[in-house]
């Protein structure tokens, strides 16, 4: 009975008050058990009795356990010392990579003169990457990118460009089309700080009545300036790709030296940025499109050369190498 009022009067303020508690009814070697050990002693037509006297004895002292029973939880957790003037642990927000950054600026610029976005498998067939773009098997120019085969397949392979997701938008036949195709491209080239065997694309078509070169020009023009700003030249130099006639290559002062030179450059102060191009007809008649009645203009530029310039950012390999001392250094989510 006395034992009975003590565990009714019983209040825990702590866990450590409680697991005494335990200790003293519960436990091995409690008050519970040791009544449950007398029962050995009591007289057989007791047992009975005795032995349900008992039970609601070390009910009542479990449900009093069961009762502070959060106390214990919240003491085995941090809350039984918490200390609110700790530092906190900071949530680190990631970073856009900077070619996603570059790549979506890109993107919202052409938005702007209506192209839409159109993709492509990054594992293609010849004809997407190669024939239908005017490099017919045993073409030299071929060699011009050092492709990857998929199981030494000839007929699959990484794709070298992102013209081949042109082709594919071009064979659906809906005619105007003016789109950019912005995507991971694969060459076969020496890792280097200008190099790497994967890089990433933005290539642009523009195919309807009447396109000319001067419109070619102007779009790329425009995009240039809203990329990078004011302060630096441009230049067109004639060039030669399969799949545009006329062809060009367009080139930016270098904005990472100045022009005082430097490896980027190549010391010449000019940084190739893009090939472009009047739609070679035997293109438009490979996919389908009636070279009597349409012409178009392509563009194609590499994202990493980009950014390397937006950035000034001399080695190309730290954009795939994950260290994040240089990729908090770009702020911003779009
Ligand atoms: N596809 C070319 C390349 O990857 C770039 C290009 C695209 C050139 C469109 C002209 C026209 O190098």
């Amino acid at each position: 009975e006395a034992y009975k009022q003590e565990i009714a009067a019983f209040k825990a303020k702590t866990a450590e008050e409680l697991e005494q508690f335990r200790i003293k009814f519960l436990g091995t070697k409690g008050i519970v058990k040791g009544i449950f050990g007398e029962m050995k002693n009591v007289a057989n037509d007791k047992k009975k009795e005795f032995g349900q006297v008992l039970n609601a004895f070390k009910q009542l002292a479990e449900a009093k356990y069961e009762e502070f029973q959060q106390l214990k939880e919240a003491g085995n957790g941090a809350a039984g010392n918490l200390d609110l003037t700790l530092p906190g642990e900071p949530h680190r927000l990631g970073t856009r990579h900077p070619i996603s950054l570059v790549r979506n600026k890109a993107i919202r610029i052409f938005e702007r003169l209506g192209f839409t976005i159109a993709e492509g498998p990054e594992i293609e067939d010849d004809w997407h990457n190669f024939t239908a773009l005017n490099l017919a098997e045993n073409h030299p120019a071929r060699d011009m990118q050092d492709t990857f085969y998929v199981q030494n397949n000839p007929d699959w392979l990484l794709r070298t460009h992102t013209s081949s997701a042109q082709v594919r938008t071009m064979e659906l036949g809906k005619l105007p089309i003016r789109i950019i195709c912005p995507g991971r491209v694969y060459r076969n080239e020496t890792i280097s700080a200008r190099a790497h065997c994967f890089f990433h694309q933005i290539e642009g078509l523009y195919i309807a009545e009447n396109v000319s070169f001067a419109d070619l020009k102007q779009t790329l023009y425009y995009f240039v300036q809203e990329m990078f700003g004011e302060n630096f030249k441009v230049r067109f130099r004639p060039s030669y790709f399969p799949f545009t006639e006329p062809s060009a290559e367009m080139d930016i002062s270098c904005l990472i030296c100045g022009g005082e030179g430097c490896n980027v450059c190549k010391h010449t102060g000019w940084v190739e940025i893009l090939g472009c191009g009047m739609v070679h007809p035997q293109v438009l008649e490979n996919c389908g499109i009636d070279s009597t009645k349409y012409t178009g203009f392509a563009f194609g530029m590499g994202i990493e050369r980009l950014t390397m310039l937006k950035y000034q950012i001399k080695d190309l390999r730290l954009f795939s190498e994950n260290d994040l001392r240089f990729l908090k250094q770009f702020q911003g989510v779009l």
